[in-house]
């Protein structure tokens, strides 16, 4: 630490002032879900990995910045082969993130504080390390331990290829040969992820038996929702059929129902079970999927009024920077949700993807983009313009009809980390690709939160662990405590449009009407009451429509002009 450096905590208190209808049972359609990334937020007891303990001490952050709910990472015991989504018990916690006493005293604050707080269930796979994987490798072909698993013969002279072609959404085949007891090359099992993490057998009753007693573990221990991982990817084809070519070509989506691992009518019993137990409580649980869908009405169909409750909308989140994209997300979205009584939640980062300051600061393709290996390889990167381009989605993301996700940093203008050291790399898929595409770490580094130097209030003061991915010495101007109190701040253009959008009687869930009058690169919407939004995606500035008054902007507004990448709230 050189003598320059500060470190200072600014974590205070604050008061939670509940909008009337986070009390109400559809909290949820209007809820703005804060997601921590619990590995990288902050660091409780000095061994540079973020945990429970640093997480309880940072909640009154959370509510002065004005959410309504928490969404943890898996925070289960895990070998971390993919971030902890390789879970090896589902009813533990990881001890690097502390203990399940530890849980329920941050569970008790949070709830305390008003705070609701959502979990993150991987139903599609265990770890390899998971007792029943173990149990299954030791107990050979034919068995019950197996059968919890998705085991098969392979194909060729001896068995010696793969049962099909699925591929690993991390790169390469999604199976493995295993070696069975008696010392022979035996059955393969499937992994649609990292081999660390074997596809369980959703056709096996006590695989769902299983599931649906973790979910009362969690809801019984306060837990108020549940994000479930790969939701769309439980029920496989019987038969394992071979992906056609254009399968393979667009892995990871679905379209229409034919893929033969991705959105299987079969989910949705599964889903109307876990709906029903969620329903059993006095304050009923809510669930929301991860499900990447190549149509927002297949996607709609997670969410009718006997399934899941939300779902996130990563065709929002993919849309490039560009009026007519994004209003095609948004309208279709909007309808296929509206069809079936759902709200859409939307969300422009998580940690499987690029953090959109750096994508929105490159010139925009037609194309989604997830990666910025997604056609965004060697296009600069203009920090200055990506930035800018962030805070005016925040007031659009915050002022669209439903439910909101955000995640950890987006508030302090984070970008996405390019150049972290290939030795310190974790992400499987830097691996798997084989040194081609460096995966998701860079949007994982961990928070800055004060002082002058890495890590920046995010271990304990006078601790010289190093975070687990080291952050960049420039992120000194966007910590917590550099950014409080500066008007001009991305944290403080957060908290104003957070605490804003809850006493709006206009926003959070209901409808909007599009301006007919805007034009093309203009998204101009109105709420009821009284409410309008324009953002400016042209490269020049407009005349601002009529307006009582200016609630927020994105940028310093002048002379009734509205600059371009800005947006701004009113009231007519
Ligand atoms: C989800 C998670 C991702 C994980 C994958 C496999 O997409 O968000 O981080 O790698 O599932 O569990
Ligand atoms: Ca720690």
């Amino acid at each position: 630490m050189t003598p320059s450096c500060h470190p200072a905590s600014s974590h205070g208190t604050a008061q939670q002032h509940p909008r009337t209808s986070a009390a109400s049972e559809d909290w949820w359609r209007s809820a703005v879900v804060y997601q921590v990334y619990i590995r990288s937020f902050a660091d409780g007891n000095g061994d540079g990995i973020g945990d429970i303990a640093g997480l309880q001490d940072r909640l009154p952050y959370l509510v002065e910045l004005g959410v309504d709910a928490l969404w943890l990472n898996p925070w289960y015991p895990s070998p971390m082969a993919d971030g902890g989504y390789d879970v090896s018990d589902y009813r533990a916690i990881d001890p690097m993130f502390g203990t399940l006493e530890e849980a329920e005293s941050m569970m008790k604050e949070a709830h305390g504080l008003g705070l609701k707080v959502f979990l993150d269930i991987v139903p599609n796979h265990t770890s390899d390390q998971h007792h029943w994987f173990r149990e299954a490798l030791a107990a050979g072909p034919g068995s019950t331990a197996r059968d919890r698993y998705v085991f098969r013969a392979g194909r060729g002279s001896g068995g010696s290829l793969p049962p099909n072609n699925w591929r690993s959404g991390f790169g390469g085949p999604a199976w493995v040969r295993v070696t069975e007891p008696d010392g022979t090359p035996g059955q393969w099992y499937l992994h649609l992820f990292a081999p660390e993490q074997p596809d369980l057998n959703w056709d096996n009753a006590e695989v769902r038996r299983e599931f649906e007693a973790v979910l009362r573990f969690w809801f019984d221990m306060g837990v108020d929702g549940i994000r479930i991982d790969v939701a769309h990817g439980l029920v496989k084809e019987e038969g394992l059929p071979d992906l056609g070519h254009s399968d393979i070509e667009r892995i990871g989506m679905a379209a229409d129902g034919g893929h033969p691992h991705w959105d299987r009518e079969g989910v949705h019993a599964i889903f109307r079970g876990w709906r029903a137990i969620a329903n059993s409580y006095d304050e009923p649980r809510v669930f929301v999927a991860e499900a990447w869908m190549g149509a927002p009405d297949r996607l709609a169909r997670y969410v009718r009024p006997d399934e899941l409750h939300t779902a996130f909308n990563f065709d929002y989140l993919t849309a490039p920077w560009r009026a007519d994209r994004l209003r095609e997300a948004i309208d279709n979205n909007l309808k296929a949700f509206g069809a079936v009584g759902a709200p859409t939640t939307w969300v422009l980062s998580n940690h499987d993807v690029a953090r959109h300051v750096s994508r929105y600061g490159r010139p925009q393709p037609d194309e989604p983009v997830r990666a910025l290996s997604d056609f965004l390889k060697d296009k600069p990167f203009d920090l200055e313009l990506g930035t800018r381009r962030a805070r005016a989605a925040a007031l659009l993301t915050l002022a669209l009809p439903g439910g909101a996700y955000i995640y950890q940093g987006e508030e302090l203008g984070l970008w996405e980390i390019e150049d972290l050291p290939e030795e310190l790399l974790q992400d499987p898929t830097w691996k798997r690709s084989g040194g081609t595409d460096r995966g998701r770490d860079g949007c994982r580094v961990p928070i800055p939160w004060s002082g002058d130097c890495p890590p920046f209030g995010y271990s304990p003061p006078a601790v010289t662990t190093e975070p687990w991915l080291p952050q960049p010495t420039e992120w000194k101007k966007l910590t917590v405590q550099a950014q409080s109190g500066d008007e001009k701040s991305v944290l403080e253009l957060y908290r104003k449009a957070l605490h804003l959008r809850r006493a709006h009687p206009a926003l959070g869930d209901g409808t909007m009407t599009w301006d007919s009058t805007a034009q093309e690169e203009v998204l101009s919407f109105t709420r009821e009451p009284g409410f309008r939004c324009v953002v400016n995606l042209s490269e020049h500035q407009i005349a601002l429509p009529d307006h009582t008054e200016v609630i927020l902007s994105s940028a310093p507004v002048h002379g009734r002009r509205l600059q371009s990448d800005t947006a701004i709230w009113l009231t007519r």
